[in-house]
C-alpha cells in the first residue's frame, strides 16, 4: 500500500480517568458552543460518548450552556431500525442528550435508517450538512478495529454518506445495545471519511485497553484505508482525547 506523507499532527491529550476525558471532550464542545452559538455539531454514539453526554447536560443544567440555537447531524444510524427502537441511535440520543439539554427538535439529525431509498437518504443526508453551513465541530470515537462512524477498514478517504455493511466485530461489540436474541442489523448509513473531514475541527475521544491498538494505529501507524481513523491525521485541527489504557500502546 502507498503511504501518505503528512506534516499534520494532531494534539493529543491523556487524561488520568475516565471523567476527565469525559470532561476534556464535553468542555472542547462547550467552548465551541460559547464561541457560536448558531454552532453546527456533529455528533457520535457509543459507551465513550455516554459520560461525554452527562457532561454536557451536567454544563447545561449547572452553567448555563444552551444549545437552543445549535444544529446537530449524528454520524450513523442502523439500516432497519426505525427512531422509535431501543437499540437504534435516535433514541441513544434521546436519553442521553437531547431529552435533557435544550436542543431544538427539529435541528438534531440522523440518517433515516428506515428510508425505503437508502441512496436518496444519504444524498439528502450530505445535502443537509451543506445546506447548515457545513459542520462546525465533529465528535468521533473509534472502533477497535480503526473505524470511524461506521466507515470500517478499507473505506475510501473519498466516502460520503452512503450504505455500508458493518463488520463482524463491530456488529460483536454493539450486540449489548439490542435485546436478547435480536441481531445487530447487517448494514448503516454512515457518514463518509471525507464527510468527517469536511468538519471544521475534529475530536476524538477513546477509553480502555481494547482500543489501544486502534489508537497507535490511528495516531503513529501507516495513514490508509486499512484504519480509516488514520485519515485524521490528514486535517489541521485535531484533538485526540484520550485515558491511560487507550494510550499505552503509544510510544
Ligand atoms: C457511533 C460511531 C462509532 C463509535 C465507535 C466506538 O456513532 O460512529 O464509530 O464511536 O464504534 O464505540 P464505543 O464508544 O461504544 O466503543
Amino acid at each position: 500500500m502507498q503511504g501518505i506523507d503528512t506534516d499534520i499532527a494532531p494534539r493529543v491529550i491523556v487524561g488520568d480517568t475516565l471523567h476527565s476525558v469525559a470532561e476534556a471532550v464535553a468542555a472542547a464542545v462547550a467552548g465551541h458552543v460559547a464561541g457560536a452559538p448558531s454552532a453546527v455539531l456533529g455528533l457520535a454514539t457509543g459507551a465513550t460518548m455516554v459520560p461525554v453526554y452527562a457532561a454536557l447536560v451536567r454544563a447545561h443544567r449547572d452553567t448555563g450552556l444552551s444549545f437552543a440555537r445549535c444544529t446537530s447531524f449524528n454520524l450513523d444510524e442502523y439500516v432497519g431500525l426505525a427512531a422509535t427502537h431501543p437499540a437504534s441511535f435516535a433514541r441513544f440520543m434521546q436519553a442521553h442528550l437531547f431529552a435533557h439539554a435544550d436542543f431544538a427538535a427539529a435541528a438534531t439529525h440522523l440518517p433515516r435508517g428506515m428510508a425505503r431509498d437508502l441512496a436518496r437518504e444519504a444524498d439528502r443526508y450530505e445535502r443537509a450538512i451543506a445546506d447548515a453551513g457545513g459542520i462546525g465541530l465533529q465528535v468521533l470515537g473509534i472502533g477497535a478495529n480503526g473505524h470511524i462512524g461506521f466507515n470500517e477498514p478499507g473505506s475510501a478517504f473519498d466516502t460520503r454518506t452512503r450504505v455500508v455493511d458493518l463488520a463482524a466485530p463491530t456488529r460483536a461489540a454493539n450486540q449489548a445495545g439490542f435485546p436478547p436474541g435480536e441481531p445487530v442489523p447487517a448494514r448503516a448509513l454512515t457518514m463518509g471519511i471525507a464527510t468527517i473531514l469536511g468538519a471544521g475541527q475534529l475530536v476524538l475521544a477513546a477509553t480502555g485497553a481494547r482500543k489501544a491498538a486502534a489508537v497507535a494505529a490511528c495516531i503513529t501507524g501507516a495513514i490508509g484505508p486499512h484504519c480509516p481513523a488514520s485519515a485524521l491525521r490528514l486535517h489541521p485541527r485535531v484533538t485526540i482525547i484520550l485515558d491511560r489504557a487507550a494510550a499505552s500502546r503509544l510510544n
